[in-house]
């Protein structure tokens, strides 16, 4: 796996994509740029004039947010690649978030059974996770990411300055996000995360974005220890068991909330159990529930919703002998891969959950 990684240093990092776009790998490449509405109006123009390489590119546009990640969305961008003349040696580039990476490396991974593609993500929980270890997918009937392929990106861009475009909901999103990478290697910058995110009414931005390099550099070990999700890996879905099956039936239930704030959610639930099953120390949970509290609110779980998330979590990816399977701490820095947990315990924790 030879993912090239540019940083912000004494080269902006997009003068180092664009030197990577105007070498020798790249000669005669038709460049084709996704980006959806927010990404279009705040960084496109950004990109185009700071990479000279991809003033011929062509750019095309997909929904914001989940709704991007649907077939109906890759087969219509493989009919516009095609359309336009997308050859085995062109490139897509990911202008965007989390969704726009997935569906874009999603339509990378199938074309012509597989072309190049770049993430350059434009939200925090792009550049700390989404954009980072090849993971693409769709979600199918309302269950996140089913449908999917391992392909890793030729590069990954990040570009801080985009974060000033993000609205503060998305900022908090990305802040759980950067707390859970944060809970599986190192407590004092956990607890410095949030302190930034819960000392003031406004997130700094500056204190939150320094925080990148070091989560950027803890995925990408992992994923290049464990690419395809063997073992390690399965420590980065800390708080996803929960949260993607709270996004998802929340989702169903027309009450959509973002990826990041359910992620947040079940942070709160799987920090719960860790107390409860394996004896982390209950000052981390309460610190974090502290914080998730000053960061949002959230709709009530009541026991009707217990019965629709455990039907979601039923289908999690990560099962296996249907057992549902979780990742717990033991401590900041020590996390337990595929813990079984029953229902009970599920439904416990979703009702704790809710309550301030
Ligand atoms: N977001 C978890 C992973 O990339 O493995």
């Amino acid at each position: 796996m030879n993912t090239k990684y540019f940083f912000p240093s004494r080269i902006s990092s997009l003068a180092k994509l664009n030197r990577m776009l105007t070498g020798e790998d790249y000669k005669g490449s038709k460049f084709f740029i996704i980006v959806d509405e927010n990404t279009y109006t705040h960084c496109l123009p950004v990109l185009i004039s700071r990479v000279s390489a991809l003033e011929q590119a062509e750019f095309f546009e997909v929904p914001v947010g989940e709704e991007a990640k649907s077939l109906e969305v890759a087969t219509q961008l493989w009919g516009a690649l095609l359309d336009s003349g997308a050859d085995r040696n062109s490139v897509i580039l990911n202008l965007g978030g989390g969704c726009v990476s997935d569906i874009g490396g999603f339509v990378a991974a199938g074309f012509k059974r597989g072309i190049r593609y770049i993430n350059i993500p434009t939200t925090l929980i792009g550049m700390i996770d989404a954009a980072i270890g090849g993971k693409t997918a769709v979600n199918v009937e309302n269950a996140k990411n089913q449908v999917g392929f391992f392909h890793q990106p030729e590069a990954v861009c990040l570009h801080s300055d985009f974060l000033a475009t993000l609205e503060p909901k998305d900022l908090v999103s990305g802040v759980f996000e950067m707390a859970k990478t944060l809970l599986l290697c190192d407590k004092p910058a956990f607890e410095g995360v949030l302190k930034l995110a819960s000392g003031s009414a406004k997130i700094p931005l500056d204190g939150i974005a320094s925080y990148i390099p070091q989560c950027v550099d803890f995925k990408k070990s992992v994923v290049e220890a464990d690419p395809r999700e063997k073992s390690i890996r399965k420590i980065l879905n800390l708080g996803h068991t929960f949260g993607h099956a709270i996004e998802s039936y929340l989702n169903e239930k027309g009450q959509p909330i973002p990826h990041g704030i359910a992620v947040g959610i079940g942070l709160k639930c799987e920090l719960y159990l860790s107390v409860k099953k394996l004896g982390m120390s209950k000052e981390i949970y309460d610190e974090y529930c502290r914080t998730l509290h000053h960061l949002c609110s959230f709709p009530d779980i009541t026991l009707k919703d217990t019965e629709g998330i455990l039907s979601y979590m039923r289908q999690d990816k990560k099962n296996a002998d249907g057992l549902i399977l979780c990742v717990l701490l033991q401590e900041v820095g020590a996390p337990v891969i595929d813990v079984a947990i029953d229902e009970n315990e599920i439904r416990d924790a979703l009702l704790k959950a809710s309550k301030f």
